[in-house]
């Protein structure tokens, strides 16, 4: 196993958070890295403070958007215990999305040991406070200057800390979602379901135009027929009719979301009916007319779970819950978030622990 070296920089001062995080704006001081050479593999591994990333404006990433990354958090528990949320589960994911996009593998092992000495030394970025915790994005891009298109050789794998409260402006409140069916976010068979900018970049436009009607977001529709409902882009989705709770089923161009696989495993051991399965934006529509649709809610790292307050799909404006968190997302949120912070057992081995030690620099 490697060596990782470190250059930790003397702390002058006590790390004061503001009182309200937002999402994504503070970084804490360092960052891990680590590189790929064909003919050394992953190597050089460091913990270094964050600093500007010089590169040559032929980087082949730049050009190409040959990247992958992911997002993870870590939390501090009541007790004092720092703990990262199926941070196993977000690195076999990594691996995943680099495979469809001729990234090279890392080793998982290696790398949640690196990220916890990374969150170890940083511990004191850690928020406390319930619904805010140390996000966690590590990413991986190719690093050639080069301009031909090929996958590249050289590739930099980087894991960044931000500390963050909710990721939506409206904070955990219900969340209102423009159906587009405009745009589309991703095709079967493309790359959907890899962790990569494309989707996102795929997303902004929408994103822009749904935010300029006053909307939180866009749900995607698949890409073909524009019929089936897929994500939200930044979170899974999960729609409560009154006998069963239903999220599209992973076909290829879903995101397989860590939060929507916890989430179906609580519904599952609650004895909830709930099903990976199509699900058709009319039926949907047809539900709420009916009188069948109980709620709408997003599950993501990042937004954990989200009601979604209102939906509109074309000129059909759906209104959940009076606009109020449905009680099921409630429900999960407290279970997840409780798990999280330590203030219920986790029976299902999802937290993983920081042990607290001294870094030898
Ligand atoms: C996450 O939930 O971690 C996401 O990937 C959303 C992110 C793009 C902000």
């Amino acid at each position: 196993m490697q060596q990782i070296q470190y250059k930790i920089k003397e702390r002058t001062s006590q790390v004061n958070l503001p009182e309200t995080l937002g999402f994504g704006k503070l970084f804490t001081d360092h960052l891990f890295e680590m590189d790929y050479t064909p003919e050394k593999g992953w190597h050089n591994p460091s913990i270094q403070p964050v600093d500007g990333l010089l590169m040559h404006p032929a980087t082949m990433f730049i050009h190409y958007g040959q990247a992958v990354f992911e997002g993870m958090k870590a939390f501090k528990q009541e007790n004092g215990d720092v703990v990262t949320f199926r941070a196993d589960k977000h690195i076999e994911r990594l691996n995943n999305s680099s495979r469809r996009i001729c990234i090279p593998e890392v080793d998982k092992d290696f790398v949640l040991d690196a990220l916890k000495e990374l969150i170890n030394i940083e511990r004191d970025w850690i928020p406390a406070k319930r619904g805010e915790s140390l996000y966690i994005r590590p990413f991986i891009y190719g690093t050639d200057p080069f301009l031909g298109v090929r996958p590249a050789k050289n590739y930099k794998l980087i894991i960044l800390l931000s500390p963050v409260g909710a990721y939506y402006p409206e904070g955990f409140k219900p969340v209102k979602i423009l159906v587009t069916d405009e745009y589309v976010r991703a095709v079967r068979k493309g790359l959907g379901e890899c962790k990569t900018p494309a989707n996102y970049a795929a997303s902004l436009l929408a994103g822009e135009d749904a935010v300029k009607k006053g909307f939180t977001q866009v749900l995607w529709l698949d890409g073909v027929e524009q019929k089936y409902v897929e994500e939200v882009g930044t979170m899974n989705i999960f729609i409560q009719l009154k006998d069963e709770i239903v999220t599209p089923k992973l076909n290829g161009s879903i995101l397989p979301g860590i939060t929507r696989r916890t989430v179906i495993e609580l519904l599952k051991e609650w004895n909830m009916n709930i099903a990976e399965r199509e699900i058709t934006i009319d039926e949907v529509t047809d539900a709420y007319d009916k009188g069948n649709l109980v709620g709408v809610f997003g599950t993501g790292t990042a937004a954990i779970i989200s009601s979604v307050g209102w939906l509109q799909y074309k000129d059909k404006q759906m209104t959940l819950n009076d606009g109020k968190a449905g009680e099921l997302d409630i429900k999960l949120f407290d279970e997840i978030t409780s798990i999280h912070y330590g203030l219920k057992e986790d029976t299902h081995n999802w937290i993983i622990p920081v042990e607290q030690k001294e870094t030898v620099s």
